[in-house]
């Protein structure tokens, strides 16, 4: 049986907006796959504050974003405040009306189980519509996960791994939940995307700041602050080039038809 993971994340809008812009600005290339039309019903799953819904609107389609930290939704209506968000479960939401399309970027990471966010939005989705989405996929940040591990062993916690909050799967793991749910996966690749911080040398403490929550719970300011330490000396060689700390994101890209 799985022990899925439920993350306890706590979202700063304001600090996700200031400093991890590259989270929308590489969303853009995932939009030019989801094509939106004029008229379209879209749903912008986990849209944080709002960039990529906002791009998704200049189309012409009639377009709606959803996520579950309320401080980003919140964020979302000040940006945007013609558009539509609402704070929801990608587990367990409902759709006024058939879509054409379900897109999300860098969010499905974060969300557990996989069948029943997929078996939500094939729900949410008209006959012969699309979904249209990027996370992370198996690999990713490996070399940060390694040192968290490490560090967090050092500093007296056992099997952290149990805290792990993210999915990322494989494209043979993530297309046969897929097609089991009903989808015709049309495609799907793997592949690398190294992803350099802004922010010089303390930008990687500030990811896993903004991140790793759910790997410091019951921990005090003073270890937190010790086991960041230890990660950014183990991951220097690795992550740390000319001043620039980047991160080894891996990402899984599918399109899937409802048949
Ligand atoms: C990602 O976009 O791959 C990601 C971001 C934060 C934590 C884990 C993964």
């Amino acid at each position: 049986m799985n022990n899925w993971a439920t993350s306890q994340n706590i979202w700063d809008a304001d600090l996700y907006e200031n400093q991890h812009d590259f989270v929308w600005q590489y969303g853009e290339e995932l939009l030019k796959l989801l094509r939106p039309q004029s008229g379209e019903l879209i749903l912008d799953l986990g849209c944080g504050t709002g960039q990529l819904t906002a791009e998704i609107a200049q189309s012409g389609a009639e377009v709606k974003g959803i996520d579950s930290a309320a401080t980003m939704i919140e964020k979302a209506r000040q940006n945007y405040p013609h558009l539509r968000f609402d704070v929801a479960d990608a587990r367990n939401f409902l759709v006024e009306q058939p879509l054409d399309a379900v897109f999300s970027n860098a969010a499905l990471h974060w969300i557990q189980p996989p069948t029943d966010v997929i078996r939500c939005i094939y729900q949410a989705i008209k006959p012969g519509g699309r979904f249209v989405a990027e996370f992370g996929g198996k690999g990713n940040i490996q070399a940060i996960i390694t040192a968290l591990y490490t560090a967090l062993i050092a500093n007296g916690v056992i099997q952290p791994e149990t805290l792990n909050p993210w999915y990322f799967p494989s494209i043979s793991e993530y297309a046969t939940i897929l097609e089991t749910q009903g989808f015709a996966v049309i495609y799907a690749t793997l592949f690398n995307r190294p992803t350099p911080l802004s922010g010089a040398e303390k930008s990687l403490a500030n990811w896993i700041q903004m991140f790793a929550n759910d790997f410091f719970v019951g921990l005090s300011s003073q270890q937190k602050n010790q086991i960041i330490n230890e990660v950014e000396k183990c991951l220097l060689t690795q992550l740390y080039h000319q001043g620039t700390w980047t991160v080894d994101y891996r990402r899984i890209r599918v399109i899937a038809i409802k048949s």
